[in-house]
């Protein structure tokens, strides 16, 4: 029977075995490559994606567990890549090899939604589990905290 998910707003019936991981789905089902493989082993946060808004390790999700979701990849976080993290990412140069990004960018994502006023020691706690072999750690922690600025703004902006 078809596994139905929606990724970045679009929904797809799959005839894919229900363990196959979310990760092998979103690659080689659907052809987003955005989305990178890292350890497979829940080790490195390559892989993250957002499952119903929280941060979640698609190696790691079964696709069986994910039917009835609505995931967001870093190729839907924002039509217009405009979203205040992707441009605090530009703004604070953050990319090296660019390989472990997208994961770095949708944890910060999803922990500046639930907490958009963070210290320093809980940016740091939220993206410690995303690795970076490139050791860009100091401007990730920059750019979430940019980020944070950024989501200020465009709120007030918005609101006001
Ligand atoms: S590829 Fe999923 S955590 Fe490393
Ligand atoms: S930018 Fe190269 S692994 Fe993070």
């Amino acid at each position: 029977m078809a596994i139905t998910i929606t990724v970045n707003g679009h929904q797809h019936a799959l005839d894919v075995p229900p363990d196959m991981p979310l990760l092998w789905v979103l690659r080689d089902v659907l052809d987003m490559t955005g989305t990178k493989f890292g350890c497979g082993s829940n080790l490195c946060g390559a892989c993250t994606v957002h499952k119903d808004g929280k941060a979640v390790r698609s190696c790691q999700v079964a696709i069986g567990d994910a039917a009835g979701s609505s995931i967001t990849t870093i190729e839907g976080l924002d039509a217009n890549s405009q979203h205040p993290v992707q441009v605090a990412w530009i703004k604070e140069q953050v990319p090296a090899c660019g390989y472990c990004q997208s994961g770095q960018i949708m944890t910060a994502a999803a922990f500046l939604t639930q907490n958009p006023d963070p210290e320093d020691e809980e940016i740091v706690r939220a993206m410690e589990g995303n690795l970076c072999r490139c050791g860009q750690y100091v401007r990730i922690q920059r750019a979430v905290k940019t980020a944070a600025d950024e989501m200020k703004t465009r709120g007030a902006t918005t609101n006001g």
